[in-house]
């Protein structure tokens, strides 16, 4: 692991350490730009503002973005495939989908500016987490319309690494390339991460002697419990990395390896805000509340007020100028109401993180109980606490816990060690059987 006391960033780009002047000054000309960009180009961003009674003409400083109207994912699935796309097709050089639960695909596009920026972000990203020019990239974030996968190459490319791209799955592969290639950095869902450390042990191989020193890991919720699991299991830095396909993909936001106490936004690419999920009120920094981004730079497809769903909120920069967001906590849909009481899956992952004998993979049942929501949370068995008798005290530990910490009642059930799916990408931690009504 890192030495932090000696540790010194290099490479920093000069807006990484620019005053808030001077990045407040760069936020309000380039969404003057993004602004009229949206307004002239995409029609449905023109109703929009035009209802609102709003013009970009309006917007001055950067309090004035709050009078502009958000836009949700449903705007996207209305203008699905290309509506809200802000360049003809023929400047279209890439587009991504997210597949969501329901419904059609969330499209995205970027011109060749647009994937440039974006691997600029992701550069910053992979040196923000500690990565250096020559080193080796092992990416098994899922390739393809994802994107996890193809951000990560191009963004380690950039900064001067060797990309591995590997894409999720064929775990046993993924084990015998990191041992053969000797990759220092692995980027991946912190699920998949775990079901490759199952594999390092299943070869009895020590994943503390394998060659790799820093984990990028992202793409779903996970706690700080899970990071110092993955950073004890491999002897390894786990810095996490946030972006969603809208906004561009993996990339918005990165932790610093050497402060590991949330993650920098790249404000100079993308601007947050934190609102009030019901009243849309724009909250100061330190209130929690929904995150709200609009792009600074985004050619193919301009957001502007897109609402994210994840929960999170602002603070002061301290590895770089730049604010943090915290580790988002998780999503608006992923929130549970149980008895009455918000409840999130990373909630029950940091309580199960602190049970010896039961591994960290889990995913939590919803169903009905005399016609109220109840929780049964699914979870296995370490290989040395897999007995009757271990079981049983574990599950009645983990029940504790929840109703100590969480303050709810859970069923807990412990399946035999490998008996809980593994994720290839990311996890789907819940899984709902209360009947429609
Ligand atoms: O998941 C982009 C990505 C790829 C991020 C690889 C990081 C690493 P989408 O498929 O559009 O894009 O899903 C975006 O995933 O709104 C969050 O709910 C969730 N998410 C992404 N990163 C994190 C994170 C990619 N670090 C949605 N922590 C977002 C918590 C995350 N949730």
């Amino acid at each position: 692991m890192l030495d932090k006391s000696s540790y010194r960033p290099h490479g920093l780009e000069p807006i990484e350490t620019a005053s808030r002047d001077e990045i407040a000054g760069v936020q309000t000309e380039r969404l003057k730009w993004s602004l009229r960009h949206a307004y002239d180009n995409v029609p449905a961003y023109r109703k929009k503002f035009d209802e609102a009674g709003v013009h970009p003409d309006d917007f001055k400083r950067l309090e004035d973005l709050a009078r502009f109207p958000f836009t949700s994912k449903q705007d996207l699935r209305d203008n699905y495939p290309f509506g809200m796309f802000a360049v003809p097709q023929e400047k279209i050089a890439r587009i991504h989908a997210s597949s969501g639960t329901t419904g059609k695909p969330t499209v995205v596009g970027y011109t060749l500016k647009d994937v440039d920026t974006w691997s600029q972000a992701m550069a910053r990203s992979i040196r923000a987490s500690g990565g250096r020019p020559g080193m080796k990239v092992h990416v098994s974030y899922g390739y393809g319309l994802f994107t996890g996968g193809l951000g990560a190459h191009y963004g380690a490319e950039k900064l001067g690494c060797t990309v591995i791209p590997v894409s999720g799955g064929m775990t046993e592969r993924q084990v015998q390339l990191i041992a053969d290639f000797r990759p220092e950095i692995i980027m991946v869902t912190p699920s998949y991460m775990l079901a490759i450390l199952d594999e390092f042990r299943a070869k009895n191989i020590d994943p503390r002697d394998s060659s790799l020193e820093i984990g990028i890991f992202g793409a779903e919720p996970w706690t700080n419990s899970m990071r110092a699991e993955i950073e004890q299991a491999f002897d390894m830095d786990a810095v996490d990395i946030y972006g969603l396909s809208e906004v561009i993909g993996p990339g918005v936001a990165n932790e610093c390896v050497e402060t590991k106490d949330g993650l920098h936004i790249w404000e100079d690419h993308f601007y947050p805000e934190v609102i009030d999920p019901v009243t849309g009120a724009v909250l100061p920094d330190g209130a929690p509340g929904e995150l709200v981004f609009t792009s600074l730079s985004k050619e193919a497809m301009p957001v502007i007020r897109y609402r994210t769903r994840d929960l999170t909120k602002l603070m002061p920069g301290t590895a770089r100028t730049m604010r943090r967001m915290e580790k988002i906590t998780g999503r608006s849909d992923d929130m549970m109401i149980v008895r009455g009481v918000n409840v999130f899956p990373t909630q029950f992952e940091e309580q199960l993180l602190r049970c010896d004998g039961l591994s960290p993979h889990f995913f939590i049942e919803l169903y009905r109980e005399q016609r109220l929501d109840a929780v049964r949370l699914h979870v296995e068995a370490r290989a040395d606490h897999a007995d009757d008798a271990s079981r049983r005290a574990q599950a009645a530990l983990l029940k504790a816990h929840i109703r100590n910490v969480v303050g709810i009642g859970v069923e807990v059930d412990v399946a035999d060690p490998g008996g809980i799916e593994r994720s290839m990408g990311k996890a789907r931690r819940i899984v709902d059987k209360r009947p429609r009504d």
